[in-house]
């Protein structure tokens, strides 16, 4: 055998669910890498033979390997932050009440606004590496804090420009329909008009945007309207997800789900019926506890019901300034189980197998099996259930990306 990389002294959690162990497990393990993909993984002992004079072997020391980290959900280009806002719900204001006093969301767009991409570059770029050393090596960008053709452009193309930059991946989203600017207070259809008309073409024919998403909320954009944009987004050919049922049940995620979105995210509110719609269509359902932590939400997303009705549930960070200042996937895994009372095996799930579902890439990553990216961490842990458990001493040790050593 002719191999780019051998690792061994390893145990891998390949979370493949063709593996019946929990986690998809291979106690002493080996993975041989060859030309950025995985060419064969399973038992050391059954590991072939291969030139192993000729051949780079990297020792794991006994930790466990997992597929890289995929943080399915954030909006980590912006300016500025809201740390005022914080204190001001301290002070007893709440998340609606902010945001309709012309705060939340569009203070951050004005920030937006002003900044140069540079400015907005050096700012995504900390924030990527900040994941990437806790093991992400994939992540999904979101514009949304421009809410003007000339900023949404600027974001995604910041966002692009970051993957292009780092070892990274970056899914890129366009959330034009994130808020209504103050410029079309009062006609929120004619800034639904101007998103669908002006900002989607332009996005499209850039190639800015991976998918469309909508914040479906009674704070922001009601169902017809996004319905309207999410229509738009399928016959662009663009794949189409939704922040639905964070502070209501507005009807958006089964909506969603019936025109095949692959994800509706946040989902406090989701009922039932809407649980089974998301089984039917396949959409994944993004839970994402930063959110729900840093907003002290009370109203919990239906884990039981998704269980049963088998729907892939996702972790991620939605990593904002506004409801979720919190840029670390790990804390997220710890949150999904400590807050949404996730096993600590669904939430590393969420944030392999089942993230890259949500971004349409399960085919290339989010499992380790043969024919899959080489795109893997390895952990100085014992158990794969402890990166959920602990958090603040970083056990990540190696990142693999396409079958190269990442040094960060
Ligand atoms: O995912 N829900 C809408 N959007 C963001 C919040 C954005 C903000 O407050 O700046 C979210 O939670
Ligand atoms: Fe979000």
């Amino acid at each position: 055998m002719s191999w780019d990389q051998v690792w061994i002294d390893i145990n891998i959690a390949t979370m493949s669910p063709s593996i019946s162990t929990p986690y998809g497990a291979i106690t002493d393990g080996a993975i041989a890498v060859k030309d950025g993909k995985i060419a064969w993984i399973g038992a050391r002992t059954e590991l072939p033979e291969f030139d192993v004079l000729a051949t780079p072997i990297y020792k794991g020391k006994g930790g466990w390997v997992t597929p890289g980290l995929i943080d399915a959900h954030t909006h980590l280009v912006f300016a500025g932050n809201r740390a005022n806002e914080f204190e001001l719900r301290l002070q007893g204001a709440s998340y609606e009440e902010i945001a309709r006093s012309g705060g939340g969301i569009i203070s951050t767009v004005k920030a937006c606004r002003e900044a140069s991409e540079a400015e907005l570059f050096e700012l995504g770029r900390q924030r990527l590496n900040a994941l990437a050393k806790e093991g992400v090596t994939t992540v999904e960008i979101k514009s949304g804090y421009g809410l003007d053709i000339e900023t949404e452009l600027k974001i995604l193309r910041v966002a692009r420009e970051l993957g292009k930059h780092h070892h990274v991946d970056v899914k890129t989203t366009f959330l034009g329909a994130h808020a209504i600017p103050p410029e079309f207070s009062g006609d929120s259809d004619a800034y639904v008009d101007l998103v669908i008309n002006e900002m989607l073409p332009k996005v499209v024919a850039e190639n800015l945007a991976d998918a469309v998403d909508v914040f479906c909320e009674n704070i922001a954009f009601n169902l017809a309207q996004t319905e309207r944009v999410l229509q738009a987004a399928k016959k662009a050919g663009l794949t189409i997800k939704l922040h639905a049922e964070q502070l209501s049940n507005m009807g958006g995620s089964a909506m969603a789900a019936k025109l095949g979105a692959k994800s509706v995210d946040h989902i406090e509110y989701l009922d039932e019926a809407d649980v089974k719609a998301l089984s039917e269509s396949g959409t994944c359902a993004t839970l994402l506890p930063g959110a729900f932590y840093f907003l002290r939400e009370t109203q919990h997303p239906p884990i039981d019901l998704l269980r049963q009705y088998q729907v892939p549930m996702v972790v991620a960070s939605d990593y904002n300034p506004g409801s979720s200042p919190l840029c670390s996937s790990l804390l997220m895994l710890n949150m999904a189980c400590t807050l949404l009372r996730l096993t600590p095996e669904e939430a590393l799930a969420g944030m392999t197998r089942n993230a890259a579902k949500a971004l349409d890439i399960e085919q290339q990553v989010g499992i380790l099996a043969v024919g899959m990216h080489a795109d893997f961490c390895l952990w100085n842990i014992s158990t794969p259930a402890q990166l959920a458990y602990t958090y603040g001493v970083n056990a990540c040790v190696d990142v693999v990306k396409n079958g190269q050593l990442v040094h960060q």
